[in-house]
């Protein structure tokens, strides 16, 4: 073992080599451990423990090692962190939590082609990725990372990718809107409703929403026709005509009702809040999981006889056209998430507490030193 750029490096001669070009010397290397967020039960934030030496595996074939610079909360960080999905992550503890991440490729897997060390990325892993970003190295595979939008900084670009690939999915993919469509977003100030909006806007599609006060000004801005104050207005009342789809990030029973009822026939339903989780952690993944498929069949056909729309639970998968769309956006000047504050990875405790209380209602982001 040895110790390099204050890393702890084991076998260098079957995982180092040395490479150089006229005008640098790079270390390539695999790192062996690093410090990391562990989750090691579920609970509030004071389970979270910032542990050195965490072992990092080594690469698949198709895996890179990106040092984090930043990396975003995601309601599902702290939701996994109190124990939602613990059917499916109980077995697995230790974790380490977090989805999106900016950072540097530090190592590559034997068949990754289309990155190479030192680049800047960003992206974003999987819902049900058992090893997250809150480390300093962390692992995606080669289609869940991209270039870091030259335009962003990597706290701004940390802020992106899971929300809105979690959007992308459900209005690009299963929707498959189109210029000229009328696009309704159910509470379009969080992140991945305002990523909505963006895409949707970027599309040629109109776009109203329901929102906070504090949410109206940008929102219009980024292109939006309307957006409707959903505490102090009537929102069935102020929003007018039927739309092609409704994307509904809060996905509670009101507003599944509202939704449904602005749709066009035809139009698609798409909920953030799909049950299959919240069902397996009930009644275990034997029976939750084919309880929660009888349910949103059940929802499907009943939807789809009474009113002649699709309904779904949608969820964010990686796909690297649409990061490599987003990313473009992004450097267009046309998709941003706005990060409220940034903490240190060291203070992931605080951070995850003023999520909780929400003290902080927007995006924050770890930053690594
Ligand atoms: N299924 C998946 O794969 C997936 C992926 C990502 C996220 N999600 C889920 O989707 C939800 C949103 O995620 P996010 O990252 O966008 O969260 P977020 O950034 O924290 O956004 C939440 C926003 O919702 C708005 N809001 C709350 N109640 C509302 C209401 N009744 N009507 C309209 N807007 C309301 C608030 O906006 P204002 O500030 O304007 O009041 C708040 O900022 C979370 O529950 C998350 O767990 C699911």
């Amino acid at each position: 073992m040895r110790i390099c750029c204050g890393l702890r490096i084991t076998a260098p001669d079957a995982k180092c080599k040395l490479f150089s070009s006229n005008y640098q010397v790079a270390l390539r290397y695999y790192v062996s451990s690093c410090r990391a967020v562990l989750l090691p039960r579920f609970g509030g934030p004071e389970v979270l423990q910032v542990r050195s030496n965490v072992e990092v595996p080594d690469l698949k074939p198709k895996e890179v090692l990106v040092r984090a610079r930043a990396v975003s909360i995601n309601p599902l960080d702290t939701r996994m962190r109190s124990g939602y999905g613990r059917s499916i992550f109980e077995p697995l503890l230790p974790l380490i939590l977090g989805r999106d991440i900016s950072g540097e490729v530090v190592a590559l897997g034997s068949s990754v082609k289309s990155l190479s060390i030192g680049q800047e990325v960003f992206g974003a892993l999987h819902p049900t990725a058992v090893r997250g970003t809150y480390t300093d190295y962390a692992i995606l595979s080669e289609d869940e990372v991209t270039p870091k939008p030259m335009s962003l900084t990597h706290v701004e670009a940390s802020a992106v990718p899971f929300a809105a690939l979690t959007a992308w999915r459900a209005l690009k993919s299963t929707a498959r809107i189109s210029e000229g469509q009328r696009i309704l977003v159910v509470g379009g100030g969080g992140a991945v409703g305002f990523s909505a909006i963006q895409i949707a806007v970027a599309t040629g599609c109109h776009v109203a929403t329901t929102c906070g006060t504090e949410s109206i000004e940008r929102i219009l801005a980024a292109g939006a026709q309307q957006a409707v104050d959903y505490v102090n207005e009537e929102v069935e009342l102020t929003i007018k005509g039927k739309f092609d789809a409704v994307l509904d990030t809060i996905g509670v029973a009101e507003t599944e009702r509202m939704g449904v009822n602005f749709l066009k026939r035809g139009g698609y339903y798409m909920t953030l809040q799909g049950e299959a989780a919240s069902l397996a952690d009930r009644y275990g993944l034997t029976l939750g999981l084919p309880a929660a498929t009888a349910v949103l069949l059940k929802k499907q056909i009943q939807y789809r006889y009474s009113r002649g729309i699709e309904y779904s639970w949608t969820y964010m998968r990686a796909d690297l056209d649409g990061l490599i769309e987003i990313r473009n956006l992004c450097e267009g000047g046309k998709m941003n998430i706005p990060v409220d504050k940034t903490f240190p990875i060291t203070q992931v405790r605080e951070a995850h507490e003023a999520k909780d209380k929400k003290i902080i209602t927007g995006k924050v982001v770890l930053e690594f030193d």
